[in-house]
């Protein structure tokens, strides 16, 4: 293999990268100046994330990943980004009471701008332009100015993300996530629904729980983590030339960290094992996922496990599987064997949501979340089966009361209601009441599991 650098993916094959810049030696100076501004997150910060990934890789941990399918400058908001931390929480609270595991918590978010479009110009009324690629490349408005990339949008994109990461920080970190707290964490708008009754008689177990821990004299106090959590960010990587700017030599190792976000992943569209994206992420030690839909061969994937991880790292790479609700359980078992048996280390992690994108009769894109409830439990059953261990779940969602995916049990949104409260720069997102349900039937699938090993011991 030949050397890594930061810039080595340059001289590579890439897809997805917009080329369509009118002056590249402005991209080029937004690009330097980067690299003089401060790292978003620290090397150590991104180990320990890789030490939480490895224990969910081996069984002891779940991962809860997600955000927006892409943030904006225009929804950029502390309420929005108050509502999904605290969404965050709570599905963070169901699922370790669910599966009595600690639960990593992982943001699409503080970066995720950048979006691969199924093509690159759209078409309105005869006019024939660029199509949007996320915030921090061009524009959504539908003319030929906002259309034409602009790297000043890569400055903004930092500073949006810088300022996202530190109210994230202080919520972790500076009172908020505190477990005496889970019962404030309930969102106003969904103050009545089924979901947040079901959570509010949850948390009241907790509380008890804690008051008698409290009597036994363990407190907010003495464990600090129940008065704090920890919180991940990562997004797609993308944008490479930003990637780039932002890897640094983290001086305690001496080894390369992508300082933009904790983890980042490569997309489905530029996983291509000779390509730029995946020889940019080889030489980062972030901890880094690989989205996998229908395409995939198993031998293609344990190639390209080993040249991301040639070590065997547990906790670096995450496989994200986005098949589909009616094509995970044909594709699904063939890969899980082939990497248990080739003794590869990896979090198995579910997104339900890109395999189940449809269009309405009204153009509205949406996900019944009928579908992405059967693909998330077909994906633990199969793993299940497969003696995995079914790690994680990655979603498009947010804390706000968006009408986007069609159906949920609290408050039915159907395919009338779209219109109404429709806000997504990109893909439709889970409503906070959906995400919450999807928590509890993660939870309770995860439950059964748990009496199963017990079973199994007792045998
Ligand atoms: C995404 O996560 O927004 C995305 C584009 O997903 P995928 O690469 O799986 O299509
Ligand atoms: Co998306």
């Amino acid at each position: 293999m030949t050397k890594w650098t930061p810039s080595s993916w340059r001289s590579l094959p890439s897809k997805h990268i917009p080329d369509d810049y009118p002056d590249s030696n402005k991209l080029a100076e937004v690009e330097t100046a980067l690299k003089g501004h401060p790292p978003l997150v620290f090397a150590g910060e991104a180990r320990r994330l890789k030490s939480r990934l490895a224990d969910v890789a081996n069984g002891k941990a779940f991962l809860l990943q997600g955000g927006d399918c892409a943030e904006s400058f225009k929804e950029f908001h502390p309420d929005n980004l108050r509502d999904m931390f605290r969404v965050m929480m709570q599905m963070a609270v169901v699922l370790t009471y669910g599966a009595g595991k600690p639960v990593v918590k992982v943001g699409r978010i503080a970066g995720q701008f950048g979006k691969p479009r199924s093509s690159p110009v759209e078409e309105r009324n005869g006019i024939i332009l660029p199509s949007y690629r996320g915030d921090n490349i061009n524009g959504m408005a539908f003319d030929e100015k906002s259309r034409t990339p602009n790297p000043k949008r890569l400055l903004k994109a930092y500073g949006q993300s810088a300022a996202t990461l530190n109210l994230l920080r202080a919520f972790s970190t500076g009172g908020y996530a505190n477990l005496r707290n889970i019962h404030k964490w309930t969102l106003g708008f969904a103050s009545q629904s089924k979901q947040t009754n079901r959570y509010k008689v949850l948390c009241d177990k907790i509380s008890e729980a804690m008051d008698f821990m409290e009597a036994c004299g363990v407190t907010p106090e003495s464990t600090p983590q129940m008065a704090a959590t920890d919180y991940y960010t990562s997004h797609e990587g993308l944008l490479l030339g930003y990637e780039e700017a932002m890897t640094r030599i983290d001086s305690t190792t001496g080894r390369w960290y992508d300082t933009s976000a904790h983890m980042l992943w490569i997309g489905n569209r530029t996983r291509q094992l000779d390509h730029a994206h995946v020889e940019f992420m080889r030489g980062i030690e972030n901890p880094v996922a690989i989205k996998i839909g229908e395409d995939l061969e198993a031998d293609d994937l344990i190639k390209l496990i080993d040249k991301l991880n040639p070590e065997n790292e547990a906790g670096k790479i995450t496989l994200i599987a986005r098949y589909g609700h009616t094509k995970v359980k044909k594709h699904l078992p063939e890969l899980a064997r082939a990497v248990k048996t080739s003794g590869r280390h990896v979090v198995w992690s579910c997104d339900p949501m890109h395999g189940n994108t449809i269009k309405t009769a009204t153009g509205y894109k949406t996900r019944p979340v009928d579908n992405i409830l059967s693909e998330v439990k077909s994906f633990m059953q199969v793993l299940h089966s497969e003696n995995c261990w079914p790690g994680g779940v990655h979603f498009e969602m947010t804390g706000q009361n968006v009408t986007e995916c069609l159906g949920g049990s609290a408050r039915v949104v159907r395919e009338e209601d779209l219109s109404s409260r429709y806000h997504t720069h990109c893909d439709p997102r889970l409503n906070a009441d959906q995400a919450l349900e999807l928590a509890f039937l993660i939870a309770e699938e995860l439950g059964s599991y748990k009496k199963d090993s017990v079973t199994k011991l007792a045998v």
